[in-house]
């Protein structure tokens, strides 16, 4: 009996390390790719995410870094069949998901898809609470690569352990998935999402708006402002994520939009592109595929910017990056244009001479031998590399 007893926790010992984990290195880099959300809410179906796939090989934001398209909610049937699986809605998706993941993997792309952790989505569609493992398997068989696992309906559920079982129920399926926590920070995901997901929302809904307060419509500047102190939990395969990119979308400037995807890229992001990319301008074609902000964002050392100073209008954010690199973002918050002074002398975590790069400018504007001023206009950054002189 005692024997019995002891294989048996034995078998469960070794079954349990195998269950209880994440799929390891599935994103070392922050994800990127494009999302239906932030401007089509749940009027999504297949042909035009179809397209997306389309534009966002052509346009060039595929070889800019952008891998993934992901359908958010609305593509479920309000009901799941007579056996209890996840369907598609007919109308929406009439060739069903596993056909719209085959077009969105010609492309070289990668498919995503949206659920929820409660009974239904945040818009009444059946959710995956008790479905876990049979929906992880569907997802697995219709070739999903990325699942973002929302919060609503979740009633007196514990966060973490159900985070948890979607977790088990995505590595028992066996097809490696990024599993991207959507739980608004509610429960502080980041002290105990480091095993459970790769990325993990630390607040509620951003929206095309620089500074709207409102607890599920904040715009960029408030939300960067609940990023302060979070940079300890970021890193390779387990990200903060301040939320999709409104970077295009019509509540923002063109300024703003830089602003925005400069500040996402200093913070590490998942940097989710969620404007109509049929209506994308060449300006904002411009900012999404900036190469050089981008390899801020993902750079290999996957350090999180902190914020370095908070003064009236001005914010200055630091990432260390790999190679003895800094990434340095200036960041007017306020109504009226100023000058910065850089002293580089006060920078006392830096280490000998460097260049200056500017990153919308795309050019060397000095080395930090010497004392500068730069005109910084309203909601406008200043984004600087340094690069240590050999
Ligand atoms: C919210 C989530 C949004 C979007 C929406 C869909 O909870 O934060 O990003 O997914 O649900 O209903």
């Amino acid at each position: 009996m005692k024997k019995a007893l002891l294989s048996a926790v034995a078998l469960l010992a070794a079954a349990c390390p195998v269950l209880a984990q994440k799929f390891e290195g599935l994103a070392l880099t922050p994800p990127m790719g494009w999302n239906s959300w932030n401007t089509f809410e749940v009027n999504i179906h297949e042909d035009m995410i179809k397209e997306m796939a389309d534009i966002l090989v052509e346009s060039g934001m595929k070889d800019a870094g952008y891998t993934y398209i992901v359908v958010d909610d609305g593509w479920e049937a309000l009901e799941r069949d007579e056996k209890g699986q996840l369907v598609p809605d007919p109308e929406k998706f009439p060739n069903g998901m596993k056909a719209l993941a085959d077009y969105v993997h010609s492309k070289g792309l990668k498919f995503g898809i949206h659920n929820c952790a409660g009974k239904t989505t945040c818009n009444g569609f059946p959710g995956g609470r008790g479905h876990e493992f049979e929906d992880a398997r569907i997802y697995a068989s219709w070739g999903v690569d990325y699942l973002k696992y929302d919060w609503c309906d979740h009633g007196d559920a514990n966060s973490k352990e159900t985070y948890s079982t979607m977790r088990d129920a995505l590595y028992a399926a066996g097809r490696p998935i990024v599993f991207s926590l959507c739980e608004w920070g509610d429960t502080k995901p980041w002290e105990w999402a480091q095993d459970v997901g790769h990325l993990w929302r630390t607040t509620g809904d951003i929206t095309d708006c620089f500074d709207c307060q409102g607890e599920y419509d904040m715009g960029l500047k408030y939300v960067l402002g609940l990023q302060v102190g979070l940079q300890q939990y970021a890193g390779p395969d387990h990200w903060n994520d301040p939320d999709m990119l409104e970077v295009g979308n019509p509540g923002l400037t063109l300024t703003e939009s830089r602003a925005h995807f400069s500040l996402w890229c200093m913070l590490a992001a998942p940097l989710m592109a969620g404007n109509d990319l049929t209506e994308m301008t060449p300006e904002v074609l411009e900012i999404l595929t900036n190469r050089e902000a981008i390899a801020i964002d993902q750079d290999a050392l996957g350090k999180q910017a902190y914020q370095y100073m908070a003064h009236p209008n001005k914010q200055i954010w630091i990432k260390e990056l790999s190679d003895g690199d800094w990434a340095i973002c200036y960041f007017n918050d306020g109504k009226d244009a100023y000058t910065q002074r850089i002293n580089w002398e006060h920078y006392t975590f830096l280490d000998g001479t460097y260049t200056m790069r500017d990153i919308w400018k795309h050019a060397d504007v000095g080395t930090t031998d010497k004392k500068y001023e730069f005109r910084i206009e309203s909601h406008d950054v200043l984004l600087l590399r340094l690069s240590k002189v050999k």
